[in-house]
């Protein structure tokens, strides 16, 4: 069946390939990036692979809240069906740390930003008959501060990103439990995969880039994930298995959800 997949951070690494692959399947593609002229670049090479099935494309930086929220109301304005979010996009390496509010940017790229988007489009979402919500984590993962969360703590760049990793992990096997009618899927998409993001982060890489495009196909078009809601794929090991131990603890859970909507 033809689905409509929204991909955010799908002008580059293994977002593009997926968005590439997707609408060469003939299904609807919408595509996002923070760099509008990049976005435009890519739009034309996916609308190619399309034919003539219409790409969309959404411009926002997600390290900015407020662009988020804009993307999220043209999103709900300009698609009139979604049935898989895929959040993809993410940052490792970047010479700016701290932003607005002193907040850590790859706490408000890699969960900040991608909580507020999907809780802004679960309406949206939850009108297709197989709703699914694909969050990229990784295998780094680590126990969240919620004081550098808060922006009140400083973090090394491997300890912001893994962190925010378990705080997307966390979310969404929190989402998974609420939301019956749909699907969470938290993913490791392959440890040092051939991309930009590690290439700039370690300069080496285990496996090719479409390792990580080709799961995310398969997680976002495949049949029978419904029954596998609230679990996180790890494709180091080639299938559903075990997270950090937070992201089954219900009190740890609750006080990261207590902080993030208050900082939202
Ligand atoms: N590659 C791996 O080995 C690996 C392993 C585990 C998890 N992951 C996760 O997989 C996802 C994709 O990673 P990748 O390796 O494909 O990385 P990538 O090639 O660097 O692509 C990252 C994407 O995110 C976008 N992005 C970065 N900062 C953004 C911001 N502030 N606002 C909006 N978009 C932003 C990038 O936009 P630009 O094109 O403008 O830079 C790009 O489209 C990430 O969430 C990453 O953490 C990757």
């Amino acid at each position: 069946m033809k689905k409509t997949i929204l991909i955010t951070g799908s002008t580059d690494g293994i977002g593009k390939l997926a968005a590439i692959r997707l609408a060469a399947a003939g299904h609807g593609v919408a595509l996002h990036g923070r760099n509008a002229a990049k976005l435009a670049r890519v739009h034309e090479e996916v609308q190619a692979a399309a034919g003539t099935e219409k790409v969309r494309s959404f411009v926002a930086d997600f390290s900015d809240l407020a662009a988020v929220r804009q993307m999220a109301m043209e999103v709900q304005r300009d698609l009139p069906q979604l049935d898989v979010l895929l959040i993809n996009a993410g940052v490792f390496n970047s010479p700016v740390r701290q932003i607005a509010r002193g907040l850590d940017l790859r706490m408000v790229v890699n969960f900040l930003a991608p909580y507020l988007l999907s809780r802004e489009l679960l309406p949206l979402l939850s009108q297709s008959p197989d709703p699914r919500l694909l969050n990229l984590s990784s295998a780094a993962q680590e126990t969240v501060s919620l004081g550098a969360l808060s922006g009140e703590l400083n973090l090394a760049t491997q300890e912001a990103y893994a962190q925010s990793k378990l705080a997307l992990t966390m979310w969404s096997f929190h989402l998974a439990q609420r939301w019956s009618e749909g699907t969470v899927i938290a993913i490791n998409p392959g440890s040092l995969l051939q991309t930009k993001m590690v290439k700039e982060a370690f300069g080496r890489f285990w496996s090719p880039a479409e390792k990580g495009s080709d799961l995310l196909y398969e997680l976002a078009v495949g049949d029978g994930y419904a029954a596998h809601s609230g679990k996180y794929y790890d494709n180091d090991r080639g299938g559903f298995g075990p997270a950090h131990p937070d992201a089954y603890e219900a009190e740890k859970i609750a006080a990261l959800l207590r902080t993030t909507e208050a900082l939202l």
